[in-house]
């Protein structure tokens, strides 16, 4: 089982017309796997991409604005007999494969779930669309979900979402993703709303699932700490594309691209020199669209090593040394970083 993404191009431009200029590749030659029972993280900061990559898989990115222009997705999942490149698959067929194969917790579960609809007949209605079940199976089925999630599926079946809280509704938007039994979730930032406690008892929820479902996990987060507690490896995205990716730990222990080594600088916790009441060190300046454009590095304008030698598009190069015990080798996208 697994899920493969082969130079993926998502472009995406700021008026219907595409003036030249105004288009952005908000997704650039993308290469990311997952296999059964693994969790890939996908950690950058806000506006990186990583929602537009994560609705791209499903082909489920905003139309009219955005295009995906090449690439493959290739999916293998133990219910079909052959692989399958969703980017070749008419509109039609693609329902065959939203939530059935691959399910996505969308980022917001506050708008993600509709509000004058019963949560129970949300999940019931899933599973009808998809299953040629009864309406009382469906019912079951979608009460033994919401079980699982360790809210009581029989009480809160006909509740509203606005009775339920953040945590409640993050964990029944868990729940309808994985109804139909899916072989890989998309999680996109599903942790970023709720407070601490809450936060943790979803990370721990996912990662049942995980175990229990042995499927594959594509995390979405802004977050390197949420990262280094769910996920085995680890793509560090910034303005659509990957500065580096590798096992999750070793990246955290030695990070080789300056935006990683910037990321971990600025976490308290993660940060060996951080002294208490010092200033917290943060990355100069903003993302912004000018830093998907071609013709320099991406993270260039906020980079600490920049010089000149930088001002080209920069390859990902494979960094073999510096992976000690991952399973995914190390990928480095930096012209400054020795050894590749
Ligand atoms: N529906 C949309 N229409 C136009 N631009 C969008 C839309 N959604 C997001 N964007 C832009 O695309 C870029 C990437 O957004 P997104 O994938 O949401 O980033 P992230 O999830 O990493 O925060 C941002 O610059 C954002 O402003
Ligand atoms: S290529 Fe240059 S600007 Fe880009 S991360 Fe490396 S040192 Fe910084
Ligand atoms: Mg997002």
């Amino acid at each position: 089982m697994s899920l493969e993404i082969n130079n993926l191009t998502v472009e995406l431009c700021a008026d219907k017309h595409k003036h030249k200029g105004n288009c952005i590749n908000v997704a650039d030659s993308l290469f990311l796997s997952v296999n059964e029972g693994e969790v890939v993280s996908i950690v950058g900061e806000s506006g990186s991409g990583k929602s537009f990559l994560g609705l791209s898989i499903l082909r489920l990115n905003p139309q009219g604005v955005s295009k995906i222009i090449s690439g493959e997705i290739k999916i293998k999942c133990k219910s079909q007999d052959k692989e399958i490149d969703i980017l070749r698959l008419k509109p039609e067929e693609l329902i065959g494969i939203r939530g059935r194969l691959i399910s996505m917790i969308f980022q917001d579960p506050n708008t993600s779930l509709n509000p004058v609809m019963k949560i129970g007949e949300q999940i019931t209605e899933a599973i009808l669309a998809h299953k040629k079940v009864s309406k009382k199976s469906a019912k079951d089925t979608a009460i033994q979900y919401l079980n699982s999630m360790n809210i009581d599926g029989f009480a809160r079946f006909g509740s509203y979402p606005y009775e339920l809280s953040g945590g409640m509704r993050q964990r029944v938007m868990i729940a309808m993703a994985m109804v139909l039994n899916p072989c890989f979730l998309i999680a996109d930032e599903p942790t970023t709303a709720l407070d601490v406690t809450t936060s943790l008892q979803v990370l721990k929820l996912i990662k049942e699932i995980k175990e229990k479902s042995n499927i594959g996990v594509i995390f979405i987060t802004h977050d390197l700490t949420v990262a280094r507690s769910i996920s085995d490896r680890t793509y560090v995205f910034y303005a659509g594309q990957i500065m580096e990716s590798g096992n999750t730990e070793n990246i955290i222990n030695e990070p080789a691209h300056p935006y990683t080594v910037s990321l971990i600088k600025s976490i308290p916790s993660l940060s060996a020199d951080y002294v208490p009441k010092q200033k917290l060190f943060t990355i100069p300046g903003f993302l912004t669209k000018d830093d998907f454009k071609k013709g320099k590095c991406r993270f260039y304008s906020r980079c600490f090593k920049r010089d000149d030698e930088c001002l080209k598009d920069i390859a990902l190069r494979n960094f073999k040394d510096l992976e000690k015990g991952g399973n995914g080798g190390r990928d480095v996208r930096c012209v400054k970083v020795n050894g590749l």
